[in-house]
């Protein structure tokens, strides 16, 4: 059955879900797994010895590109090994690969594909992604910002509604009407889940004081204890969103500890952080007279992120799948109309015959349609220690999910 297919590229985990055209009645988005982590896959690309990239595979870091999909825009390529790839052509890969995994499961490709983006990204960065899009052979997407795909997800009259997003690393505060970004503001600088996880390292570091500070940082055995550590501060931090103590365990050198964290400790250490994001949604959405504010992203799990939040605040079970999840209902809503019967403004989406938007989708419009913006001096990002030699042959291992076009890349391109 056709169906429409929204992406959610994030710092640390790519999900799909579709939507399906046909059928009787209002359409349910359905979550796609992609084999990795909570249903989705780790927003990680590992060029490989052979030239392809491996899609969610943790490996050497000189070899994987991860936080990509929130550097699109940016000039200063993101550096693998000797190659030098810009984020939206990391991006393009991604999206193309999830694109290929649901067509393999559907037996054919999406009608159409949603991909969500950060609300801030202006023409310039919308048009570098529709362009490493297309270079990948895929011409049927539309891009719509974070907090409109959020809302569509919930049935909202058309009253102003608020969304709060925090996700691993980025957060944004937004105010929407159907299909319309009224208000926003989203950067990488406000913390977000993964800056909660260093404040619970704090936490064990301080509360082991010198046994902690007396680890040798240059041993192996160190690292790997770091490591191991860190992952279990985000872990300590996820359960204290259902519970409120719990421990967090530490092998050291001498023997296995175990540093307990409260709730009440841990939303002490957090509390400032999320005090200055809601005075960031606050001064977003003053003077407006929201219907609700809607919670999404992983972070918005933590407990006390709603309770600081003004007025009705609704959130999904898995808020970290909102985003996604409405990018394919919007997507069905672009193709059929909507569910709703009262009509809806759907102008914000790439179409081919808006005027307004400078960015059609498969339209015959040169790719130099954006202004680029003044071009900046060269950097010097040469690694200290570069690795052997890899360079860019194939896209992505064994895959085809299009069977239309490879994606250009560095070497072919002779950049
Ligand atoms: N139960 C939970 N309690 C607290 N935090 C959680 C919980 N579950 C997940 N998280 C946090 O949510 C974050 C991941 O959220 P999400 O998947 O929305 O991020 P992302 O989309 O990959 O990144 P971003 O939107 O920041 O680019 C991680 O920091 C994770 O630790
Ligand atoms: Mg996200």
């Amino acid at each position: 059955m056709p169906y429409v297919l929204g992406v959610d590229v994030g710092t640390t985990r790519t999900a799909a879900a579709v939507c399906r055209l046909g059928g009787a009645g209002r359409a349910e988005p359905e979550l796609v797994g992609l084999g990795g982590p909570g249903g989705g896959v780790a927003s990680s690309l590992q060029l490989t010895a052979d030239g392809a990239f491996a899609v969610g595979e943790p490996g050497d870091p000189r070899w994987t590109a991860v936080g990509f999909a929130r550097r699109v825009g940016d000039d200063v390529p993101i550096v693998l090994g000797s190659e030098r790839c810009a984020a939206e052509e990391l991006t393009a890969l991604m999206v193309m690969w999830v694109a290929g995994q649901v067509a393999e499961r559907e037996g054919e490709t999406a009608a159409q594909i949603v991909l969500a983006h950060p609300p801030g990204w202006g023409p310039h960065a919308k048009g570098l992604m529709h362009q490493a899009l297309r270079a990948v052979g895929l011409e049927n997407v539309t891009l719509l910002a974070e907090p409109l795909a959020a809302a569509a997800n919930h049935s909202f009259g058309r009253g102003p509604v608020g969304v709060f997003s925090l996700g691993s690393h980025a957060f944004s505060a937004a105010v929407v009407r159907p299909f319309e970004l009224v208000a926003w503001a989203d950067g990488i600088d406000q913390a977000a889940g993964a800056d909660f996880d260093d404040l619970v390292f704090g936490h064990v570091r301080a509360t082991l004081g010198r046994e902690f500070g007396s680890l040798d940082a240059e041993d192996p055995r160190t690292r790997g204890l770091y490591g191991r550590l860190r992952r279990d501060c985000e872990a300590a931090k996820r359960v204290l969103s259902g519970t409120f103590e719990t421990a967090i365990p530490v092998h050291l050198p001498s023997g296995p500890v175990e540093v307990p964290l409260s709730r009440a400790r841990f939303e002490e250490l957090i509390r400032p952080s999320v005090e200055q994001a809601v005075s960031v949604f606050e001064r977003v959405v003053r003077g407006m007279s929201l219907e609700a504010t809607v919670l999404v992203g992983g972070s918005a799990r933590i407990p006390l992120i709603s309770s600081l939040l003004p007025g009705r605040v609704v959130f999904e079970a898995a808020p970290e799948t909102s985003v996604v999840k409405g990018a394919a209902s919007a997507g069905r809503q672009l193709l059929l109309g909507p569910d709703d019967p009262e009509p809806i403004e759907t102008s914000v989406l790439v179409r081919d015959d808006d005027p307004l938007l400078r960015f059609p989708v498969g339209s015959s419009l040169s790719d130099d349609e954006f202004t680029a913006p003044p071009p900046r001096p060269p950097i010097d990002i040469t690694p200290l220690d570069l690795p052997e030699r890899r360079s860019v042959k194939r896209v992505v291992r064994g895959l085809a999910p299009t069977g239309r076009s490879r994606a250009r890349n560095s070497s072919e391109d002779g950049r």
